[in-house]
């Protein structure tokens, strides 16, 4: 028989406790042993949570007893659970975390500790699409050439709502909290963060990179307004919050923000909560996971499934995939200066004669060729501009953003949103 110890009983935990029991039959068969949960550590013993599991509010409870095999730990933040997982690591208990953010600090450091110990973390990315599971053992065979996913369901509900029913940021922003999927700061989903710390999991994996959220580009959903979607829809495009990590020779580039993307693609079709992540190999082609990101069923799923996976072997395989580099040349991570893309630009101007001109001539000026240009007014004094570019570089276009921002006929800071 297996134990387990939960740390952090809230939505998820609970939803551990419950599967485990509800799907015993299939669990110990999976497992060849049967697996219950023995303690789990809240930080309230007063709230009745419907488990016939011990309580209790004191970590060391769950880390000191030699009877419990598995930590799950689901508390969230960084340093404190970096704490605990360490301690329950060094006393020889497999790990089994579904906390992306902790991994996009400390994987590296965690990987080293863990050797041959199982940790485990499927339902830290994407909460019930195996993708961990498919990028380091399915996909194994491949060299990744891409991963392009939608990986945060708040942003994405908030996206389909803005495009389907029109309604404005802020009132779907609350609508989405409402429904549960929301970080407990939701900045964290609107402005990239989360789905950032996803990416630099799955980017591990796939490249050995090791880069920390502040060395990626990480842009969030909070700049786009309902002109955006607008325009993206008369040109047949969706506009969606990706994740995406591509190699371009001996670089990959990371990079986190609102997209334009043409509508008939198949992720440009992930509507609702739902998460999506299309994962390019160079032998296997293009395949899509799809499914639910978060909730506590979905989450709990991977989770235990992680538990089953080290109830029947003991220990996993490398933490990362991987224990010497994978490719001759080490990867590196691409300078976000240097990324290349297509671009969306909304630039509100002074409609007045000689503005048109002016601006064609800075992005001339920067190496930005334009695809396509729309006018439209906006006061009676003001208009839209609403531009498309050719394939551009990154630096160039900040610095005509800045360019353009600084001139008297430029009425607020130009939108951009990248093509792709
Ligand atoms: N806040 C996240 C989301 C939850 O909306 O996708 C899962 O990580």
């Amino acid at each position: 028989m297996i134990k387990v110890g939960i740390i952090g009983v809230g939505t998820v935990g609970t939803s551990v406790a419950q599967i485990l029991k509800d799907n015993a039959d299939v669990i110990s068969a999976r497992a060849g042993t049967d697996i219950v949960v023995k303690s789990g550590v809240v930080k309230n013993l007063n709230k009745d949570r419907g488990l016939d599991i011990v309580l209790t509010d004191n970590v060391d409870d769950i880390l000191n007893d030699p009877e419990i095999d598995i930590v799950v730990e689901l508390m969230g933040g960084v340093e404190e659970p970096f704490e605990v997982v360490k301690r329950a690591l060094s006393s020889g208990k497999a790990v089994v975390t579904a906390n992306k953010a902790l991994l996009a600090y400390h994987r590296y450091e965690l990987a080293e500790l863990a050797k041959d110990i199982a940790f485990e973390y499927e339902a830290s990315v994407a909460g019930g699409i195996p993708i961990i599971n498919a990028l380091r053992d399915g996909l194994s065979a491949n060299h990744i050439e891409s991963i392009t996913g939608i990986m945060n369901g708040t942003s994405n509900y908030m996206m389909t709502k803005m495009t389907n029913d029109g309604v404005a940021y802020d009132d779907i922003l609350k609508e989405a909290q409402d429904l549960g999927y929301a970080e407990a700061d939701p900045t964290f989903d609107v402005g990239g963060f989360d789905a950032a710390h996803k990416l630099l999991i799955l980017a591990s994996i796939a490249y050995g990179i090791d880069a920390k959220p502040e060395d990626i580009l990480i842009e969030g959903i909070d700049n786009v307004s309902q002109e955006d979607i607008q325009f993206a829809k008369e040109f047949g495009y969706a506009v969606k919050l990706l994740g995406i990590a591509k190699k371009d020779g001996n670089e990959v580039e990371l990079r986190v923000h609102a997209a334009l993307i043409k509508q008939e693609e198949m992720i440009a079709k992930i509507d609702g909560v739902m998460n999506a992540i299309s994962v390019v190999g160079d032998k296997v082609g293009e395949t899509l996971y799809y499914g639910p990101g978060a909730g506590g069923d979905a989450t709990a799923s991977a989770v235990v499934a992680n538990i089953i996976d080290i109830a029947r072997s003991g220990k996993s395989t490398p933490m990362l995939g991987f224990d010497r580099p994978m490719e001759g040349k080490a990867l590196r991570l691409k300078p976000t200066a240097n990324i290349e893309s297509k671009y969306y630009l909304r630039i509100n101007v002074s409609d007045k004669a000689g503005v048109l001109a002016k601006i064609t001539k800075i992005f001339e000026e920067n190496n930005i060729s334009v695809e396509t240009m729309l006018q439209r007014p906006a006061t009676s004094d003001s208009a839209n501009l609403l531009i498309s570019t050719h394939i551009a570089v990154e630096k160039d276009i900040q610095n005509m953003i800045k360019e353009l921002e600084s001139l008297d006929f430029v009425n607020s800071t130009p939108v951009m949103i990248r093509i792709v």
